[in-house]
C-alpha cells in the first residue's frame, strides 16, 4: 500500500455514503418516511469521515506533499476550494436536519442538499482520482508514497474511527429505506 492507495480506499468508502445517499434524497423526495436519526448518521459520516480524517490526509499531507514540487498547484487550490464547498453544504443539510427534528418540515431542503453534497461528491472525486495518477506516476517519490503511509497507519485513533465509519456505512445500507 502507499499514500494514494489509501486515499483511493478512502474514496471507496465514500462512494458507498454517495449510495446510500442518493437513495436517501431520493425516497424524501418520493416522500417516503426515513428515520431522521439515519439522516443523522449521514451527517456523522460525513463530518467524522470525510471532514476529519479523508479531508485531513489530503488537505494536511498529500496536497502539501505534491505542492513541494511545484506542480499540480491550480489543481490542488481548486480541489481545496471544493472541500469549502462542500463543508458549507454539510452544515446546510445539518442545519435544516435540526429544524427538521424541532418540527418545521424540511424535507424539500434536506433533500435538495443532499442531492448538491451527492453531485459534488462524484464530481470531486473523479477530478481528484485524475490528479491522483498525476501525482503518483509524476511527482511523488516512493519514499514518500510509503512516508505518507506509514503516517496515515500509525494514528491509531483514526483507525478506530475509520472502523467505527465504515460500520455506520454498513449499517445505513442494511436499513430497509436503503435497501429496497
Ligand atoms: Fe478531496
Ligand atoms: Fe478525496
Amino acid at each position: 500500500m502507499s499514500a494514494t492507495d489509501t486515499l483511493r480506499e478512502d474514496h471507496k468508502q465514500i462512494k458507498r455514503l454517495d449510495q446510500v445517499i442518493i437513495k436517501c434524497y431520493t425516497e424524501l423526495y418520493a416522500g417516503k418516511d426515513i428515520p431522521l436519526d439515519d439522516i443523522d448518521k449521514i451527517t456523522l459520516v460525513i463530518e467524522e469521515f470525510l471532514d476529519s480524517i479523508h479531508y485531513s490526509r489530503e488537505e494536511d499531507s498529500y496536497f502539501p506533499c505534491v505542492a513541494s514540487y511545484d506542480h499540480l498547484k491550480q489543481e490542488i487550490r481548486g480541489l481545496l476550494i471544493e472541500h469549502e464547498f462542500s463543508r458549507r453544504i454539510a452544515l446546510q443539510i445539518k442545519r435544516y436536519l435540526k429544524l427538521w427534528k424541532e418540527g418545521q418540515d424540511s424535507r424539500e431542503a434536506v433533500a435538495r442538499y443532499l442531492k448538491t453534497y451527492s453531485v459534488y461528491l462524484m464530481d470531486h472525486m473523479s477530478k481528484e482520482e485524475n490528479f491522483f495518477d498525476k501525482a503518483e506516476s509524476e511527482i511523488i517519490s516512493k519514499e514518500e508514497e510509503f512516508e505518507m503511509y506509514e503516517q496515515f497507519k500509525s494514528v491509531m485513533t483514526i483507525s478506530k474511527k475509520m472502523e467505527d465509519m465504515i460500520k455506520e456505512i454498513e449499517d445505513l445500507e442494511n436499513k430497509s429505506w436503503c435497501k429496497n
